[in-house]
C-alpha cells in the first residue's frame, strides 16, 4: 500500500449565503459556528487554546499524556487511527505514539488545512501510512481502501462534540459507531460542567482574543458572501445557561443598524444578539448516558485532579461497518 494518498470523497460544499440569510431571518437571529473557521478564525482559535484561561486544551493534552500506557492497552497498536478534524496537534502525535497504528486517517472538509497538517505528520512517522481523507465527518464516510481491513480507533478530541445541538451529536456518534464497528473504539474529549466563573474566564478572556474570534465571523461573511457589517458596531457576549449546561455566545448590536448581506436588507436594534455558538458542558454521568444510547459503551472516564475535563474511551457495540472502496 502507499505510504501517502489523499482521498477526495467531494463533500457537498454548503451554501453558505442561503445558511447566513437564513439565520438572519430567524425571530433570535443566529448564524452556526462553521463559518468561525476561515483562516483567519482558524489562526484565532489556535492562539486561544493557548490562553492560560482556555483550559481545554492544557487540560486535555495532560490526560492523554498521562494515560498513555493505558490507551495503548485498551485500544491495541497496529490499527487504522481515524481522527475528526484535520490533527496535526500535539494530542494527535501523543495518540499516535501511544497507539503506534499503521495507518491514520485525519478527515476533515477544508481540504488545504487537512493536507498541510497531513503532510507534517508523514514527515515525523516515516512507520505511518497517511490517507487525508476529504469529507463531512458529521455523517458517516467511507474508509481509504488501504486501511480499511485494520482495527479502527476514532479520535475527536478538543469538546468539539459540545458545539452539537444534542440531536446532532447522538447522530453523530452513531456515524462514528458505524465507521469503526463492532469493538472499533472512539476516543472522544468532553468538557465537564464545573464552577461558573471558571466557565466565564475560559470564554471572555481579559486578552479580549475570543472577542476577535467571536467578531471575526462577520468579516467572514463580509468577505465570503458580500457583506457590509462594521465589527466595532458590535460586541462579545458569552453567557453561561447553566439549566441547558451550555455557554452562549453572541454578538450584541451597539445601536438600530442596518446591514447589507449578499444583496439583503438585515435590520438590527440596539442590543439586540445575534447567537453565534452554544459550548455544552456535560456530567461525566449525563454524557455516558448519551454514548450508551448511540451505539457505544463506555470502558474508561479519564479525568484530571480538578475534573475539568474528560477523556472518555467508548467501544462501538453493535453497528454495520463501512468498508472501504
Ligand atoms: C472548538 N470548540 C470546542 C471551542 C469551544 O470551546 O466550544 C470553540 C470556542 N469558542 C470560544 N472559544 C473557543
Amino acid at each position: 500500500m502507499p505510504r501517502y494518498e489523499f482521498f477526495d470523497l467531494k463533500p457537498a460544499i454548503p451554501d453558505m449565503a442561503a445558511e447566513v440569510l437564513h439565520g438572519l431571518s430567524l425571530p433570535a437571529k443566529s448564524i452556526p459556528p462553521k463559518y468561525f473557521y476561515d483562516a483567519e478564525g482558524s489562526r484565532l482559535f489556535d492562539v486561544i487554546t493557548d490562553l492560560p484561561s482556555y483550559y481545554l486544551t492544557r487540560v486535555e493534552t495532560g490526560i492523554l499524556r498521562d494515560n498513555r500506557a493505558l490507551i495503548a492497552r485498551r485500544v491495541g497498536t497496529g490499527g487504522c487511527l481515524v481522527e475528526y478534524g484535520s490533527g496535526s496537534s500535539v494530542k494527535s502525535r501523543l495518540v499516535i505514539e501511544a497507539c503506534e497504528p499503521a495507518a491514520y486517517v485525519p478527515v476533515d472538509i477544508s481540504r488545504d488545512h487537512l493536507e498541510q497538517s497531513a503532510w507534517a505528520i508523514f514527515d515525523g512517522y516515516p512507520q505511518l501510512a497517511v490517507y487525508p481523507t476529504c469529507a463531512d465527518y458529521t455523517t458517516p464516510f467511507e474508509l481509504p481502501a488501504p486501511a480499511s481491513a485494520l482495527p479502527r480507533l476514532a479520535f475527536f478530541p478538543g469538546s468539539s462534540i459540545g458545539n452539537f445541538e444534542p440531536g446532532a451529536a447522538s447522530r453523530f456518534l452513531r456515524g462514528v459507531a458505524q465507521v469503526v464497528g463492532s469493538g472499533g473504539w472512539l476516543v472522544l474529549g468532553v468538557d465537564a460542567k464545573k464552577d461558573r466563573a471558571v466557565l466565564d474566564r475560559a470564554y471572555t478572556d481579559a486578552g479580549g482574543i475570543t472577542e476577535q474570534f467571536n467578531k471575526n465571523l462577520l468579516a467572514n461573511i463580509n468577505n465570503a458572501v458580500g457583506a457590509d457589517f462594521d465589527l466595532g458596531g458590535f460586541h462579545h457576549q458569552a453567557v453561561y445557561n447553566e439549566g441547558a449546561g451550555r455557554i452562549e455566545m453572541y454578538l450584541v448590536s451597539e445601536r438600530d443598524q442596518r446591514v447589507r448581506v449578499a444583496g439583503t436588507e438585515v435590520a438590527f436594534a440596539e442590543g439586540e444578539r445575534l447567537h453565534t455558538e452554544n459550548s455544552y458542558k456535560f456530567a461525566p454521568d449525563e454524557f455516558v448516558a448519551i454514548a450508551e444510547q448511540s451505539g457505544f459503551e463506555c470502558v474508561d472516564i479519564l479525568l484530571d485532579d480538578r475534573a475539568y475535563f474528560m477523556v472518555l474511551l467508548l467501544r462501538a457495540h453493535s453497528s454495520s461497518r463501512t468498508g472501504g472502496s
